[in-house]
């Protein structure tokens, strides 16, 4: 069960207060904090009146929301996109030069790496295709790793490689088909996620390592030796919260050998969580619409009763439960019509196609409707409060 809000901010300020007095810097306080979200780390510190505090962490990681904003990639909210860093992707893709033949589930950036330098041992598992606009790619298996990595597959790769959504279902359907594809004695690698992100990860990673240690040998954790860089959506949520969006996201990774012959029949069926959404362009925007109709009593409103963009990346945000509409630059609306919502998207081929819209957009909604467009159209965004 989670804690009292009072008292995690209260703990929360207690061991900054530690850190603090070690002399650490803010971003060392941060990375030390084991996936706790800076905007929480923040919200904590003022909920518990640790002003100082929160003063000297976040020195000058203060941003002002009303510069306009340049997104450099787009990244999928909905497919929980973490990038790796440069470093990141070439220590990942140093520590599988030593195999041949290779399986990367979730992993375009590495994917990517490898392809650059002409680098045809890996096959990419992967459902989004943002990374390849350009059609096909050898090596890239456009697939649902959960259900659709083709039976053919089955026993062939001497090492698989995995960054999962960081959900507790899709660690173990993921590692459902990492095993299954991997050959007897071969290697599999996984982003072990930190115990901090939400209350229940601790007991999460807990459980995703006693499955590891069943179904592999040789199982350990390397420590910290993963970095992210900050998506697209979650910089936006950082500038709300008036936080610069610095790259601070770190993890684990758990390795493990499969045994000589693989175990048959495991039980390790969950499902993971994702919907399905529909993706559409507005400019260099990516929006993601579930055509399920949001009861809200206007056409489109904000999810969050401030702004038009979440206060936080977080699945649990209420605001984020409640959109039906979510972008890559961190919108997320209640639609009460997804299927005009599209019809509206697809008809703007130019900006100045925009403005032939409001006549088509209904009761009170179509300055919302502008304003989005306008955050998606460009490189450049404003953040504030409306
Ligand atoms: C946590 S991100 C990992 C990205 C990785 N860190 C990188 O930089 O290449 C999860 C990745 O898995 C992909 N993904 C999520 N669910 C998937 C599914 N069910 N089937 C296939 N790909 C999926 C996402 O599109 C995303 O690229």
């Amino acid at each position: 069960m989670n804690k009292p809000l009072h008292h995690a901010a209260q703990d929360t300020a207690f061991e900054v207060r530690g850190y603090l007095n070690q002399a650490m810097t803010g971003a060392s306080v941060i990375r030390a904090l084991r996936g706790m979200h800076p905007i929480e780390l923040k919200n904590n510190l003022l909920a518990s009146r640790a002003y100082q505090e929160a003063n000297r962490v976040f020195e000058g990681l203060e941003i002002s929301q009303s510069i306009p904003y340049e997104i450099q990639r787009e990244d999928n909210p909905v497919a929980s996109f973490w990038p790796f860093t440069k470093v990141t992707a070439e220590r990942i893709a140093n520590m599988i030069d030593k195999y041949q033949s290779i399986a990367l589930l979730g992993t375009p950036t590495v994917f990517g790496l490898l392809s650059s330098r002409r680098d045809d041992r890996a096959l990419l598992f992967e459902h989004d295709e943002y990374f390849f606009p350009d059609g096909i790619v050898p090596g890239f298996i456009k697939c649902d790793v959960v259900r659709g990595v083709p039976r053919s597959y089955d026993d062939q790769f001497e090492f698989v490689f995995a960054d999962p959504p960081w959900y507790l279902g899709d660690y173990f359907a993921w590692l459902e088909t990492a095993t299954r594809i991997v050959r007897p004695a071969g290697s599999v690698a996984f982003v072990l996620y930190p115990e901090r992100i939400r209350e229940s990860a601790g007991a999460e990673r807990n459980k995703i390592l006693a499955l590891a240690r069943e179904i592999f040998e040789d199982v350990s954790i390397k420590r910290n030796v993963i970095d992210y860089e900050t998506s697209s959506f979650e910089q936006i949520q950082m500038i709300r919260n008036g936080i610069r969006p610095i790259d601070w996201r770190s993890a684990d990774v758990l390795v493990g050998r499969t045994r000589k012959r693989k175990f048959q029949d495991q039980e390790i069926k969950i499902s993971s969580a994702t919907t399905d959404w529909i993706e559409r362009r507005v400019g260099t925007g990516r929006v993601f619409i579930d055509l399920k109709p949001a009861s809200v009593a206007s056409f489109l409103e904000t999810a969050d009763a401030s702004s038009r963009f979440l206060s936080s990346p977080s699945l649990r945000n209420a605001a984020r439960l409640r959109a039906n509409v979510i972008t890559s630059r961190g919108h997320a609306l209640c639609c009460s019509e997804p299927f005009l919502l599209i019809s509206l998207i697809e008809s703007i081929r130019q900006f100045s196609d925009l403005a032939l819209l409001k006549p088509r957009v209904p009761d009170n909604s179509w300055s919302l409707f502008q304003l989005f467009a306008t955050d998606l159209w460009g490189r450049f965004v404003v953040i504030d409060q409306t």
